[in-house]
């Protein structure tokens, strides 16, 4: 798990949109997901999968920073009804899709959605119930050229018994 904790990395410029990940993995990924800790054990997710070439191009444009959906294999777009815990336990489910992606030597790009006006298109977009939260979207796809690791070790971020 620490391989793919540093091997994950954010894919702002997009995949190669030639090659589709199988069902298997999408499954696999989303089982990941699933299996994230929340609060109560509330499993509060709905996962929306999207693999609609024209829907990834509407929802690469809901903000200026989602670009990378046009050439994603999939989206899976995290959907909630909001509770006051409720960022933190898609927050964790949208990692465990992320490392499980990574797993499969699948990129990934993390996408925040509850701003501007984008919500109210994604959830236009994907039909989404009114009760529902569209918290946030993790595109997939085969990177073009992997990214390397990071090393973000930084000693002074770490305090011991007090801040
Ligand atoms: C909650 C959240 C929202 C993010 N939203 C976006 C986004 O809208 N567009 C984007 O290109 N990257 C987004 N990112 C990715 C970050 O920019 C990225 O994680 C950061 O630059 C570190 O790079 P790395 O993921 O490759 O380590 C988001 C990340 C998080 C955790």
């Amino acid at each position: 798990m620490l391989k793919e904790i540093y091997k994950r990395r954010s894919y702002h410029d997009g995949f190669d949109d030639s090659r589709t990940i199988s069902e298997e993995d999408i499954n696999e990924i989303l089982k990941a997901g699933m299996n994230a800790p929340s609060t109560d054990n509330t499993q509060p997710w709905e996962f929306v999968v999207v693999d609609d070439r024209e829907l990834l191009v509407k929802l690469s444009r809901v903000t200026a920073w989602t670009k990378a959906t046009a050439t994603a294999s999939h989206a899976i777009i995290i959907c909630a009804e909001p509770d006051e815990l409720q960022e933190m336990n898609v927050g964790i489910a949208v990692q465990n899709l992320a490392l499980a992606a990574a797993n499969l030597d699948v990129g990934s790009l993390i996408m925040a959605i509850t701003i501007e006006d984008a919500q109210e298109t994604v959830k236009d977009l994907l039909e989404t119930p009114t009760a529902h939260t569209a918290y946030i979207m993790l595109a997939l796809g085969y990177p073009t050229e992997p990214l390397p690791p990071n090393d973000r070790w930084v000693e002074r971020k770490v305090h011991w018994n007090k801040f």
